[in-house]
C-alpha cells in the first residue's frame, strides 16, 4: 500500500544536504559498497535509483567500465555531484515515482533510497519488469535508541517481512552499531546527510531526550546508534 510522503520537504531536504552529504554518509558508504559486491555477471545496461553524489555510481562505473549507466534522483543538487563524479553516466533529475523509461535495464540497483519511495512495489514493477534487481535499505531496528528517548522518526521503515511481502525478493538484514561523539552529533550526522526532520519539533523537548540519549546509550567514545542494513535480491539468474 502507498504511505504519504511529503516529496517536496524529502527532496529540499537531500539538495540542502548535498555539499556536507559524503563528509558523513560513512554508513550509506557501506550500504553501497556491500551492494556493488554482490553485483555478478556483465550488466550492459544499468539503471541506479536515488543516485544521490554519486558514490555508488562510481563504484558501478568501476566494477562495470563498459556498462551503460544511467542514475537518477530527484534532488537536482546531488545528481549535480554524480554527473561530475561520473560524467559518462546518464543522469536523469526526476522523480522515480513518476518516470518512465521504455529502455530495459540487466541491473536495477539503489542503495539507501526506497524507504524514501511512496509505493515502492509500484515504481519496481514499472521500472524493472525484468533483469536482476539489488537494493539496499533500513529496517525498523535502524535508531531504536532514538525512539526509545521519546524521539520518534516520521519515515516509516519496512521489516524484511514486510519487503518481501511486498516484493517477490529475498531479504537479509544485518545490525551495525556506530558511535558518536554524542547525541546531538548523531543528529547533525542524520541532518548533513538529509535525513528530514532530525531534530525538528519543541526545541525542549529535543534537548532532554538527546541529554536522555547521552545517560542511556553512553559507550567509550560516545554514544552509540543501531542501523539495520537490508539487502534485498531478485534470485541470482
Ligand atoms: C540517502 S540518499 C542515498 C544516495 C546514494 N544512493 C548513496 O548511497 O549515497 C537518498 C537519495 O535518494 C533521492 N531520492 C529520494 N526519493 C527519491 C525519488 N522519489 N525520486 C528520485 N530520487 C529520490 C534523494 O534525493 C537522495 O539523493
Amino acid at each position: 500500500m502507498a504511505q504519504h510522503l511529503d516529496k517536496d520537504r524529502i527532496r529540499r531536504s537531500f539538495d540542502r544536504a548535498a555539499a556536507t552529504y559524503d563528509a558523513h554518509a560513512r554508513v550509506q558508504e557501506r550500504l553501497a559498497t556491500e551492494l556493488v559486491a554482490r553485483a555478478d555477471g556483465e550488466p550492459e545496461r544499468i539503471l541506479e535509483l536515488g543516485c544521490g553524489t554519486g558514490t555508488l555510481t562510481a563504484l558501478l562505473r568501476s566494477r562495470f567500465p563498459e556498462a551503460r549507466i544511467v542514475a537518477v534522483d530527484f534532488a537536482e543538487e546531488m545528481a549535480a555531484r554524480t554527473r561530475a563524479r561520473v560524467p559518462d553516466a546518464e543522469v536523469i533529475v526526476a522523480d522515480v515515482e513518476q518516470l518512465d523509461l521504455e529502455e530495459p535495464f540487466d541491473l536495477t540497483i539503489s542503495a539507501a533510497t526506497i524507504q524514501w519511495l511512496a509505493d515502492p512495489a509500484a515504481t519496481l514493477a514499472r521500472l524493472a519488469p525484468a533483469g536482476r534487481l539489488l537494493l539496499a535499505t533500513f529496517g525498523p531496528r535502524t535508531f531504536w535508541q532514538l525512539r526509545a528517548t521519546g524521539i520518534e522518526p516520521t519515515l516509516h521503515l519496512r521489516s524484511a517481512a514486510e519487503w518481501e511481502a511486498l516484493l517477490p525478493l529475498e531479504v537479509e538484514s544485518e545490525e551495525l552499531d556506530v558511535v558518536y561523539p554524542g547525541a546531538r552529533a548523531f543528529l547533525r550526522t542524520l541532518k548533513r546527510t538529509g535525513t528530514a526532520n532530525a531534530g525538528r519539533g519543541d526545541p525542549g523537548a529535543l534537548a532532554r531526550a538527546l541529554r536522555l540519549y547521552d545517560e542511556r546509550f553512553a559507550v567509550p567514545g560516545g554514544v552509540v546508534a543501531t542501523y539495520e542494513l537490508l539487502f534485498l535480491a531478485s534470485p541470482a539468474p
